[in-house]
């Protein structure tokens, strides 16, 4: 077990590495939780003992105790490994979620992609259907839509709230439209009121990609819970975690039959079949790891909130940086990124890389975030896809590069910074510490800029 405390006296692992390196699809070089290392900052001239306390102030994550060493080997030898009649684990963490959640009906599963997959599955999405999803989001969302061989449509994003635009979503609908799937992406929520409109009018169903989002909250109710489902992710990296894992929730019973009868071969609940399905479970040490680490997430997010809140008044008196506005029917983020938007004018065109690199430089790790999904190489290699091609057709399939355009997004993913998670579980003067820093960085940013 590592031994580094934190000042609420967790006790917690180094593994820092993987937070912000499996969300970002761009990190900057040298400003990752990782590679700012407290001895690698301090010998950078000037920055030195400030930009070592900087990097105390983040957690170190996961954060665990004995208590979780406890849950991992009670199952180890309760000799009930997996999902049997005779798992406790894996029902208790479902009820528990479930009613945290206020869902009737969780079903645990191996990631938050299988959870995807399980609920694109359930719903009998298949060849010739298209899904709606942001561009803004991990890779994993695009990757679900395209294991069922449906086509995915990007939306292009809302650039103050980093959201997808629901204004742009009902013109993207078509007859071959099946399911909107947006992403609350940060943990805050993506514009629902706006998007159960264009689903009731549409007659859609809507499934929330909320695998950064557990406890955040539309107008009070959680998210994941006001589509016809929701997906969680635990994978390492994510505000709950066992270091993989997801959950569905659904207040439809036969859907959760359908779901959980398709992440378990022979589920055997009753509900009607579409003759598909797999093995996407969760195990029952993973369960139990969730149950652990569930007894510290209340304190872990409310420490996220308060911190957030501050970071955002702090920052907001600053020109040239632009915090992620929060959609107006959220009533609470999960704060899973903290993503703001840096204006280069404002800082005598210094470049966002110059930026970010002067941020690690004084100890305050932040990446770029996301680069353009829709226009990666592994999206776009879809146009070429032999199946595809054979599915949808040549001509369909050259113009969906086309026509999955999204101008806003591309400017946003230029613009864009991000803190993760664990810096919001630190002090409160480390919030005070990441505004001084950009500050000071906009008094020096003429020299700066000079010098790139
Ligand atoms: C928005 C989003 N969707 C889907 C996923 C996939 O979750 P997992 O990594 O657990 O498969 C993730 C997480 O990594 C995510 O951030």
């Amino acid at each position: 077990m590592a031994a580094s405390i934190n000042r609420r006296g967790f006790i917690g692992s180094a593994a820092v590495t993987g937070a912000s390196a499996c969300l970002a699809t761009s990190v900057v070089p040298g400003t990752t939780e990782a590679s700012v290392s407290a001895a690698s900052v301090s010998a950078a001239s000037g920055a030195g003992a400030a930009a070592a306390a900087s990097e105390k102030a983040v957690v170190e994550w996961p954060v665990w105790n004995e208590t979780d060493e406890k849950a991992l080997l009670d199952v180890l030898n309760s000799g009930k490994w997996g999902r049997s009649a005779a798992a406790r684990r894996l029902p208790e963490f479902e009820a528990t979620f479930a009613a945290k959640m206020r869902a009737r009906h969780c079903i645990a599963t191996a990631s938050g992609t299988t959870a995807l997959l399980t609920v694109m599955g359930a719903l009998g999405i298949g060849p010739g259907d298209e899904v709606i999803l942001p561009p803004y989001t991990f890779v994993a969302t695009f990757n679900a839509i395209t294991s069922s061989y449906a086509l995915p449509v990007f939306v292009d994003s809302d650039a103050e709230s980093f959201q997808i635009d629901p204004k742009k979503i009902d013109s993207a609908v078509t007859s071959a439209t099946k399911l909107l799937l947006p992403v609350h992406i940060g943990g805050s929520p993506a514009d629902l009121d706006a998007i159960m409109a264009v689903a009731r009018e549409r007659k859609l169903p809507v499934i929330e990609d909320a695998c950064q989002a557990p406890l955040a909250e539309w107008r009070g109710q959680p998210v994941g819970t006001i589509g016809l489902a929701g997906c969680f992710s635990f994978q390492a990296s994510k505000n709950l975690t066992s270091g993989e894992g997801g959950a569905i929730l659904t207040n439809d019973e036969t859907f959760a039959n359908q779901c959980y009868n398709f992440h378990t071969p022979g589920g055997g609940r009753p509900a009607p079949s579409s003759g598909r399905g797999a093995n996407y479970r969760l195990t029952e040490f993973q369960a139990g790891l969730l149950l652990s680490q569930w007894t510290r997430f209340a304190e872990q997010s409310g420490q996220r909130d308060t911190n957030a809140a501050y970071l955002t008044k702090l920052l907001e008196e600053i020109p040239g940086i632009s915090p992620a506005r929060l959609t107006a029917g959220c009533t609470r983020s999960g704060w899973h990124l903290y993503m703001l938007r840096y204006d280069r004018t404002q800082f005598a065109n210094l470049s966002r890389a110059g930026f970010l690199k002067e941020l690690g430089r004084q100890g305050i790790s932040a990446s770029g975030g996301y680069s353009s999904l829709n226009n990666s190489n592994h999206v776009r290699a879809l146009a070429g896809n032999p199946h595809y091609i054979r599915i949808y057709g040549k001509e369909v399939m050259e113009n969906w590069v086309e026509r999955n355009q999204c101008p806003v997004n591309d400017l946003l993913c230029e613009e864009a910074v991000w803190f993760t998670q664990t810096r919001l579980l630190g002090p409160a003067d480390g919030m005070d510490r990441i505004a001084d820093v950009i500050r000071d960085i906009q008094k020096r940013s003429g020299d700066l800029a000079k010098a790139e």
